[in-house]
């Protein structure tokens, strides 16, 4: 397959993402229903290569399984091991290649011919073929002893005590405790050596689950992990769908891990996680300990050579033993575009060029990036899914040009086929023009919520309740009394609006006169405002001007507006891409007021924007409305942003 090109992101990231379901709790989960006694419906399931080769040996084996990819959904008939003979391949899969081999090992009277991926056969499997033996089953090795390939003549599983040496692998700790359950006798297992531990007690954990009827296998914590990493590189935000549901995979750490070095910012959305790219990276060197997270290592020491600070990853040396020697691999990957890289049995240290010149900021690093880094850089996968897929986001780095190309990228079929697709359309989500409409009474907490959310997503925003103060404020100023129609029209038609950008937010400009803050957010202009606002030439005068910031905000080179107010999402830009509509109980409203010292008389000013001819004030049809009276700014913040970043 031809190498793969990957575009950089021209803009911050602002995407929602649904990970694919665990590679781990999937092939747990066939392996646990095939050895219980009854039919079990697995959903949200794993549809990569390790699973289909786990789903393959399984029906070899005698099993039903009917596999629904549309739906995600896997039945399977748990009971005995019909066949006593079949050729087995498993492929590169160290699931499978563990979970398998412990639990037909328990069939009494089989003889099967396992077989793999070439690189599986330097995968160690001698601490689980060590006991195996001990326990009744005979092997003829057909290449190196206790590696594959491999005949193996089974006799059931005695049980008693196993003394097992995990020290290569958590698999073949975890293998022999799920075929424990399948043993003749009670089983007593004794290791006490081994690495990645959260994998043995997602392996305890689904023991207990199991058997069941229904299991839902949660979203896959390491596939979110390049996903989550993302915006530290291309800024933005990115959300991860689901994510509170990963309770059983200590890779969900990662974030925590990555949130602690400063790196990113989080903020929980119901069952979804936020990720933000901070705007200025700390040069402090980091020094951490992924021995609980080892499957993630690559995701940070990719993004490694973007980051301005020394990086040091330790506890990580079984993982020369996996797909392929990963931490030799990765050093000889990151060298093609770090200052330097440094490799150590059990440590990986990576400092970036952008560490070397104390950059701080993204515009810092991307230019010296753009500077020191070749045309353009070969990464070599080695096979390995996880290398793909960690280069694959690093090569989003904005530099000015397209500059990493993914060799064999199909490799990450492994665990996650769409995984190129997936990033291609959070590319093109997050350079989406977007016009957000939010609309809602006064004191609900719109502007807050709008400028927030706008900050975060680098769009630009516009408090239109401004412009009707402006103009209120205009109209008093040239004595004009909301019933004189003509004195109205009159200073209307000599009026010409134009827009002044500060900071990320439209200010409104009277005959190019900014009027002050404290001008416009008083008692006089609260009391009339809304009566104005109410005269059907006041609204058509600031329509056009309205609709045109979609436009003007283009021509800023924002990628998107929020646009607050009263009728937005109703009048204004009925067709925006997202429109929310805030609302909160009148005795919320009344609190914050006074809490921000403001005496306003809300209750009057709803009345007349609510009941008004013209535009009046309502919740739009198909608006998503948030009752924001028992959350904090900060979820209704996020709600707003998670919403956006779904339409
Ligand atoms: O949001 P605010 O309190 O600054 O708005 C001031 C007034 O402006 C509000 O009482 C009604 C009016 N308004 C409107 O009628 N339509 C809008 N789109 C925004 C504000």
């Amino acid at each position: 397959m031809k190498n793969l090109t990957v575009e950089t992101f021209k803009t911050f990231t602002r995407a929602s993402v649904l990970p694919v379901g665990s590679k781990s709790i999937t092939n747990r989960a066939l392996i646990l229903g095939a050895l219980s006694n009854q039919e079990c419906v697995i959903s949200g399931a794993l549809f990569s290569r390790d699973t289909e080769i786990m789903v393959d040996c399984l029906q070899k084996l005698g099993f039903d399984i009917i596999v629904n990819k549309t739906d995600k959904i896997i039945i399977i008939k748990g009971g005995e091991i019909k066949n006593n003979k079949a050729n087995l391949f498993i492929g590169n899969a160290g699931t499978v290649a563990r979970f398998l081999t412990a639990f037909v090992a328990s069939k009494v009277g089989g003889e099967y011919f396992f077989d793999s991926d070439e690189a599986m056969y330097e995968r160690p499997m001698k601490g689980l073929l060590e006991v195996l033996e001990a326990q009744g089953a005979e092997f003829e090795f057909v290449k190196k002893a206790y590696h594959f390939p491999f005949k193996m003549r089974t006799n059931g599983l005695k049980g008693g005590k196993m003394i097992v040496d995990a020290s290569a692998s958590s698999q073949i700790l975890s293998g022999l405790m799920i075929a424990s359950k399948v043993a003749q006798n009670e089983c007593e297992i004794v290791c006490d050596n081994t690495v990645s531990k959260p994998f043995v007690e997602m392996t305890s954990s689904m023991l207990k689950q199991f058997p069941c009827a229904n299991y839902a296998v949660e979203p896959d914590a390491t596939a979110s992990s390049y996903f989550a990493i993302l915006p530290a590189i291309t800024g933005g935000v990115c959300e991860i769908k689901n994510f509170a549901k990963c309770k059983l995979q200590g890779d969900a750490k990662f974030v925590e891990v990555i949130e602690k070095a400063g790196i990113v910012r989080t903020q929980k959305c119901e069952d979804n996680l936020l990720v933000f790219g901070v705007d200025e990276f700390s040069n402090e060197a980091l020094d951490l300990d992924f021995n609980d997270i080892s499957d993630t290592f690559l995701t940070l020491a990719s993004v490694c050579a973007y980051l301005p600070r020394k990086v040091k990853i330790t506890g990580i040396a079984h993982t020369r033993k996996q797909e392929t020697d990963r931490v030799s691999a990765m050093a000889s990957q990151l060298r093609k575009v770090c200052k330097n890289v440094v490799e150590g049995e059990d440590f990986i240290e990576i400092t970036s060029f952008t560490a070397e010149q104390n950059c701080k900021t993204r515009t810092e690093i991307n230019a010296v990036l753009a500077e020191k880094l070749p045309e353009k850089v070969i990464i070599e996968t080695f096979n390995d899914h996880r290398i793909a897929m960690s280069f694959a986001v690093l090569g989003c780095a904005n530099i000015g040009r397209n500059w990493i190309e993914i060799e064999n990228p199909s490799c990450v079929s492994k665990t996650w086929c769409e995984f190129f697709d997936v990033l291609k359309k959070c590319r093109a989500d997050s350079e989406k023009f977007r016009v957000v409409a939010v609309d809602g009474g006064a004191a609900v907490g719109k502007s807050s919520v709008s400028k927030s959310a706008s900050a975060s997503l680098k769009y630009m925003h516009v408090d239109t309740g401004a412009h009707y103060r402006n103009l209120a404020y205009i109209l008093l100023e040239n004595n004009v009394s909301p019933d004189d129609l003509d004195a109205l029209r009159n200073v209307l038609s000599e009026l010409k609006l134009s827009t002044a950008v500060v900071g990320n937010s439209a200010q409104i400009l009277c005959s190019g006169k900014v009027l002050k803050d404290s001008d416009i957010r008083c008692e006089r202009i609260n009391s009339v405002v809304s009566v104005f606002a109410s005269i059907p030439e006041v609204r058509d005068f600031l329509k056009n001007y309205q609709r045109s910031m979609a436009d003007f905000a283009k021509e800023q080179c924002f990628s998107g507006m929020i646009m607050e107010g009263r009728d937005i999402g109703s009048v204004i830009f009925p067709d925006a891409q997202m429109r929310i509509f805030l609302d909160a109980d009148e005795e919320t409203r009344a609190a914050r007021r006074a809490h921000e010292g403001i005496t306003d008389s809300i209750k009057k000013r709803d009345a007349l924007d609510k009941n008004r001819k013209v535009a009046p004030l309502v919740c739009p049809e198909g608006a998503s409305l948030i009752d924001t009276s028992h959350m904090t700014k900060d979820e209704v913040v996020a709600k707003a942003i998670s919403l956006i970043l779904n339409s």
